[in-house]
C-alpha cells in the first residue's frame, strides 16, 4: 500500500470522513548558510523526504490534529487563537492556522493527520515541510488559495512569532518552490530566485550525524541578535547599510576596531558566505564543479571557525568526506550544531562513496565516542550515524 492510501485509511479510520491530502518536502541547502535572516543569498534544493497533512472539514471552528509519529491529539480554536505556542509540535501547525487567519483568510474548523517524513531536528528542515503541508491542506479545506510567496511568508512568520525560532525564509521558500533536479539560487532581499540546474554528472547527498539540533534554537537567535548588533555598529560609519547585505569584506575589516571580536567574526561569515553563493551559482551555471567544491569547503570552514554553528560530529564527518575519491565538496547544511552534511559527489560514485571506507570509519569513530564519553555532546545523538538520501 502507499504512503498516501495508508495515510487515507487512518484517516478514515480515526475521524470517519474521507480526507484530501497535502504534501510539502524538506530541504538541503547547497551553500549560502545563515544569510537568509541578513537578506543575502541561498541556495537550497528540495529532496525527497517530505511530510503530508490530510484534511477534512469540521462543522465547528476548531482544528484537531493527530499525528502518525507521536501519540496524543491537539485541539485549537480557531476563535481563541493563543498569541504564541506552548513548546509542542502542534505549535507549528497551530502556529500557521492562527496566522493565516490573522492575515485576513477566514479558516473552517478542521480534521487533520500528519505523516511527517523528514527527519526532525536533522537540519532537513522538517519545520517548514509541516507549516507549508498544513498552510495547503488548511486553505483548501476552507476553499481559499493564496500566492505561493505570501503561503511562505506566513509560514515564516508563524514560526518566528508563534513557534518563537526567529528563522529566515530559506525553508519555507524552498518547501513553496523546489522544482526536481535543481537547486534554487534565492536573494533573500528582493525574494527573486533561479532555479539551477544540478549538473547531470553531480548527485547531493546527505549524511546525518544524527545529533539533534532541537536544543539550538538559543543558539540561532542569539546568531541573529549578535549579526543586528554588527548592522547597528557598522551604520554609525556607514549610513547606508540596514543589514548584512549591505555590507562587503573590506567594509568588516576597515571598521574591525569597532566591532567586538565575536560580531566582527559573525559579519565576517555572512559577507564572505553571501561573495561564496554569488561565485558557486556562476560556477555551477558553467559546470565548474571543482570551484563549487572549494566554496563549500570554504564555507564549512567559516560556519565552524566564525560562526560557530558546527559541532564535533559535523566537521568529522565532512573531514572524512573529504578524503573520498568522488566528493567534490562536503560541508554542514542547515542551522548547525548537529543535523546533516552535504555532499557534492560524482553520479557514479555514489554507490562506492556510500560504502566508502572512509564515510564507514568516520561513522564507527562517531560511534566509539559515543561509548567513550557518554556525558558529553555524542550522548544527544539519537542512534548511529547514517547516510540519509
Ligand atoms: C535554519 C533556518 C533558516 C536558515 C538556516 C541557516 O534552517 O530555518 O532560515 O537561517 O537555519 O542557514
Amino acid at each position: 500500500m502507499s504512503r498516501i492510501e495508508n495515510l487515507t485509511k487512518e484517516f478514515r479510520e480515526l475521524y470517519g470522513t474521507e480526507p484530501r491530502i497535502f504534501c510539502a518536502p524538506g530541504r538541503v541547502n547547497l551553500i549560502g548558510e545563515h544569510t537568509d535572516y541578513n537578506e543575502g543569498f541561498v541556495m537550497p534544493a528540495a529532496i525527497d523526504f517530505s511530510t503530508c497533512v490530510a484534511a477534512s472539514p469540521r462543522a465547528d471552528r476548531s482544528i484537531v490534529i493527530q499525528s502518525d509519529n507521536v501519540s496524543g491529539k491537539a485541539e485549537l480554536d480557531l476563535d481563541q487563537s493563543p498569541e504564541n505556542g506552548r513548546r509542542h509540535w502542534s505549535d507549528y501547525p497551530f502556529g500557521v492556522a492562527s496566522k493565516l487567519e490573522e492575515a485576513g483568510h477566514r479558516l473552517r474548523g478542521a480534521n487533520l493527520l500528519v505523516n511527517g517524513g523528514v527527519p526532525i531536528g536533522a537540519g532537513l528542515s522538517s519545520s517548514a515541510a509541516i507549516e507549508v503541508a498544513t498552510a495547503l491542506a488548511l486553505l483548501d479545506n476552507s476553499d481559499l488559495t493564496i500566492d505561493r510567496l505570501e503561503l511562505a511568508k506566513i509560514c515564516q512568520q508563524a514560526e518566528n512569532e508563534f513557534v518563537g525560532a526567529r528563522s529566515g525564509i530559506m525553508d519555507q521558500f524552498i518547501a513553496c518552490f523546489g522544482k526536481a533536479d535543481h537547486a534554487v539560487m534565492l536573494d533573500c532581499r528582493a525574494l527573486e530566485s533561479n532555479p539551477l540546474p544540478i549538473p547531470s554528472g553531480v548527485k547531493l547527498l546527505v549524511c546525518n550525524t544524527m545529533v539533534k539540533h532541537e536544543l539550538a534554537s538559543g543558539e540561532y537567535n542569539r546568531r541573529r541578535e549578535e549579526c543586528e548588533a554588527g548592522v547597528r555598529i557598522l551604520s554609525q560609519n556607514l549610513p547606508h547599510v540596514t543589514s548584512l547585505r549591505d555590507v562587503t569584506a573590506k567594509d568588516v575589516e576597515r571598521f574591525r576596531p569597532d566591532l567586538p571580536e565575536v560580531i566582527y567574526r559573525r559579519c565576517r561569515h555572512v559577507v564572505t558566505e553571501n561573495d561564496r553563493v554569488l561565485r558557486a551559482a556562476d560556477a555551477l551555471r558553467s559546470s565548474d564543479l571543482q570551484t563549487c567544491g572549494q566554496l563549500m569547503a570554504e564555507s564549512h570552514r567559516s560556519l565552524r571557525d566564525d560562526y560557530e554553528v558546527s559541532c564535533e560530529e559535523l566537521d568529522l564527518m565532512v573531514e572524512f568526506a573529504n578524503e573520498v575519491r568522488g566528493v567534490i565538496g562536503a560541508r554542514m547544511t542547515g542551522g548547525g550544531f548537529g543535523g546533516c552534511t552535504i555532499n557534492l559527489v560524482e553520479s557514479d560514485r555514489v554507490e562506492a562513496v556510500k560504502l566508502s571506507e572512509k564515510i564507514l570509519k568516520s561513522m564507527s569513530a562517531l560511534r566509539r565516542r559515543t561509548r567513550r564519553k557518554c556525558n558529553e555532546s555524542v550522548s544527544r545523538r539519537t542512534s548511529n550515524p547514517q547516510v540519509v538520501v
